[in-house]
């Protein structure tokens, strides 16, 4: 029916495959994909444009991909738009992102709202600017009956920082004798986990040919399967993601057995 051509290596001169949403229907999906979007600024830059061009342009590629997962009915999609580490980056460059963010609540939210997505964060979202709190917890407040496509924005997140304040709960709550030590297992980890009650991603992708997690759901990928693409986060489309899901459904897993 197609032909499918592996894309992970980035050979500029594969055909193009299109991959039907039918042929994507035949197996199971993923029940929850997470995604690294990057390569805003080179976009930009590539461009000649300021970095922040990018990150508008990236943020239409967002709007798209979320009505993808829609229309496909994937159950959780988790997208990385800002890590704990993202604060070294110049002010403006903050600034920019953040006042992004709020436009992107500010216009989609009905749409989002009347489709089904419920939205939710992890990371610290009270250090972000107060605008952005504002918006952020409306979004949440607003969306929070919706259970067709839950959509994580993960903002201010770091996955170490997630653990650490993980681990200092359970510190305190062994030490006044609710936890015992030996009780302490995955499902304990997990429960203080922002990702509490969140399956693990199925499917993890990232933009722009890095091969790195950059601090992202450390603990919940441990047997995530990974799939990279060279293509920038802003020219990322609904055939890639069709194709990422294609090669995940046609992966062998199996989680340490043989
Ligand atoms: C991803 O694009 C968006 C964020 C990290 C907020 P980048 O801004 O990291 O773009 P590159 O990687 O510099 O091209
Ligand atoms: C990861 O991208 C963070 C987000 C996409 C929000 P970065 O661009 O910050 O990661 P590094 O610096 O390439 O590892
Ligand atoms: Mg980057």
């Amino acid at each position: 029916m197609y032909r499918y051509v592996k894309s992970f290596f980035g050979d500029k001169n594969k055909e193009n495959t299109e991959i039907s949403k039918e042929a994507l229907l035949e197996r199971p999906l993923p029940t929850h994909v997470a995604i690294i979007m990057d390569g805003n600024g080179r976009w930009a830059t590539k461009r000649g444009l300021p970095r922040s061009a990018g990150h508008r342009a990236g943020m239409e590629t967002l709007k798209k991909i979320v009505e993808t997962s829609l229309d496909l009915g994937l159950k959780h999609l988790t997208v990385y738009a800002f890590s704990t580490e993202n604060w070294k980056r110049p002010r403006e460059e903050i600034n920019s992102l953040m006042h992004l963010l709020v436009e992107y609540i500010d216009k989609e939210l009905n749409k989002l709202k009347d489709n089904g997505v419920c939205i939710r964060t992890l990371g610290h979202i009270e250090e972000l600017p107060e605008k952005a709190v504002i918006s952020v917890k409306k979004a949440i407040k607003d969306t929070q009956e919706n259970s067709k496509l839950y959509l994580q924005i993960a903002l201010n997140y770091g996955s170490r920082r997630e653990i650490i304040d993980a681990v200092k709960v359970i510190a305190i709550e062994t030490a006044a004798g609710k936890i015992k030590s030996e009780d302490i297992e995955e499902n304990i980890i997990e429960k203080y986990l922002y990702t509490a009650g969140l399956p693990d991603p199925d499917l993890m992708i990232r933009t722009s040919g890095e091969m790195r997690l950059s601090n992202f759901l450390l603990w919940q990928s441990a047997y995530t399967e990974f799939w990279s693409t060279p293509v920038l986060w802003p020219d990322f489309t609904q055939n890639l993601l069709y194709e990422a899901i294609y090669e995940y459904q046609h992966r062998k897993r199996r989680l340490g057995g043989i």
